[in-house]
């Protein structure tokens, strides 16, 4: 173990947005990384939860007759049950209505004033409330809302506010982009937010007098809901009391949609610099999931549900389409019939008939037990694999990741098909025959290991049926070698793992 671990976070999702599978998929990538950095270097932390302040919540609560607090409790599972629902496991799930993030919030608020970056002013200028942003005058489109997502109406606001320097930190900014470019990721988004800080900052407003829904500030008003949101990633640490936690895991990484890179990159570190603390060491601001070439959002209502695609396909499905079918950067389409092609192709044929014919085979020509280990060129070919994919997994090319397993899947089914084990038997070479059984099964056994980040249920049934005890959670470095397969280990009777998916009925 290092001495400092991995922590990685998802956003934290507007509680009173509905959960789509947008909002899945980042969740389940941050499992992706949790896990396999879990698996490679012994400790890794990971958060998610839900954002619950802001004028937004407190309109919808207004709306539905319901004070605001009773309003936030109800909707709050729905939330914590996504990330279950994908087999994702959090170390924490935070919302910003407990008491340990309005402690967390006042006291880097206090740092910062006391470091002499919290002033008090004014505010004049256009909000919007879908977005929870201010945006300057010239900035309106037709006298709306900017973000060609929303384009609502905006408000006029007049109010004496809290504000934060921002504008004082932006050359900082601009040497630590141009120091560390691998700070965001990917490059489109590098770009733009560059541009941005070549534009230069503006101080930032990071209170509200108007409305009482939010963080309390001593001498009234309420935080700016974005100041509060930014600020759980370290609540969920214990700042200020635990500092062990703190040392442990921060700095650690963010995962975002581009649409929120701003916030995480450009206020958020600055934030930090204010109150003494570290920047987060990476933000990767993925793409969006389309529906018709638009992007997935609750506003434009096509949203894809999550729970109901897991009900159709699997939650292990789900998350192999999702990250083998397109680049972590990319924004891409989800289809009902892409998943399904790809459940009966790559995970049916390749994946499951793989085990099944290697577990059959096994049975009819050993009884179930794994002969013993011999020199395999197999072994030599992946000695790099557990290192290769994990360092995929922690560049965010998780497709590459996948990609990399997969020439493992291939190149065991072709040793069937070349080294056909059915004339091995009836020649009764018996010498050859053990070999390739045995290199089935551990490169099985790899493939399992590998796979438990991105399908934890269906590695750890493959796992079941190549006769192994618990889960293949197991550490990389010291499993993936191989020939540690025992031999005589006795395995289970083939199940399909992904039986075959037919297509709706027309
Ligand atoms: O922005 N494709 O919350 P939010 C991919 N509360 N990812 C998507 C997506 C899509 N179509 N739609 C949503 C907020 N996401 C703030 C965040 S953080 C301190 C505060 C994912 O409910 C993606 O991660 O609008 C995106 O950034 C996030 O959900 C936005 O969730
Ligand atoms: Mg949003």
């Amino acid at each position: 173990m290092t001495d400092r671990a991995f922590y990685v976070t998802t956003p934290i999702y507007y509680i009173s947005g509905t959960p789509h599978i947008g909002h899945a998929y980042t969740t389940i990538a941050a499992d992706i990384l949790a896990r396999t950095a879990r698996a490679w270097d012994g400790d890794a932390r990971s958060l998610t939860g839900t954002d619950e302040h802001g004028q937004k919540v407190a309109q919808a609560a207004e709306a539905a007759g319901k004070t605001p607090q009773a309003y936030v409790d109800e909707l709050a599972p729905k939330w914590k049950a996504l990330a279950p629902a994908f087999d994702a496991q959090f170390s924490d799930f935070i919302r910003t209505t407990e008491p340990r993030h309005r402690v967390a919030c006042l006291a880097l608020f206090e740092k910062m004033r006391a470091n002499g970056d919290v002033y008090e002013g004014t505010y004049e200028g256009w909000y919007c409330t879908n977005d929870e942003t201010f945006w300057p005058e010239a900035k309106l489109v037709d006298g709306r809302c900017p973000n060609p997502e929303c384009r609502r109406e905006v408000q006029w606001l007049s109010e004496k506010n809290w504000f934060f320097k921002l504008s004082a930190y932006t050359d900082k900014l601009i040497a630590h982009f141009k120091a560390k470019p691998e700070f965001l990721r990917p490059q489109s988004v590098y770009n733009e937010m560059m541009r941005t800080l070549e534009g230069g900052l503006e101080d930032l407003s990071i209170s509200r007098s108007t409305i009482d829904w939010g963080i309390p500030l001593p001498g009234g008003g309420v935080l700016y809901v974005w100041f509060d949101a930014l600020i759980n990633y370290i609540t969920a640490l214990g700042y200020p009391a635990d500092t062990a936690l703190m040392a442990r895991y921060w700095p650690g990484m963010h995962l975002i949609g581009k649409e929120i890179a701003r916030f995480h990159t450009l206020i958020w570190p600055a934030m930090l610099w204010s109150a003494g603390l570290a920047e987060p060491t990476r933000v990767f601001a993925h793409g969006w999931l389309l529906t018709d070439g638009e992007k997935m959002s609750k506003s434009q209502g096509n949203v894809v549900d999550p729970f109901n695609l897991v009900d159709q396909f699997g939650a292990d499905a789900v998350r192999y389409f999702l990250f083998r079918e397109a680049p972590f950067g990319s924004d891409f389409s989800i289809s009902f019939e892409k998943l399904r092609l790809r459940h009966n192709a790559d995970l049916g044929n390749d994946l499951g008939n793989l085990l099944r014919r290697s577990l059959a085979m096994l049975a009819k020509y050993r009884n179930s037990l794994v002969p013993a280990a011999s020199e395999s060129q197999l072994g030599e070919r992946f000695a790099d694999i557990g290192a290769q994919v994990h360092e995929h997994v922690m560049a965010m090319r998780f497709r590459e990741g996948l990609d990399t397993i997969w020439e493992l899947i291939t190149a065991l089914n072709r040793e069937i098909d070349e080294r056909k084990p059915w004339d091995l038997y009836k020649h009764e070479k018996g010498v050859e025959l053990d070999a390739l059984l045995y290199d089935l099964c551990e490169g099985l056994r790899f493939t399992a290991i590998l796979l438990f980040p991105f399908m934890p249920s269906k590695a750890t049934e493959m796992w079941r049926q190549l006769g192994l005890a618990g889960a293949p959670d197991v550490p990389w470095q010291e499993q993936l070698v191989w020939g540690a397969l025992a031999s005589n280990t006795q395995t289970a009777p083939a199940e399909a793992l992904f039986p075959r998916l037919e297509p709706p009925a027309a």
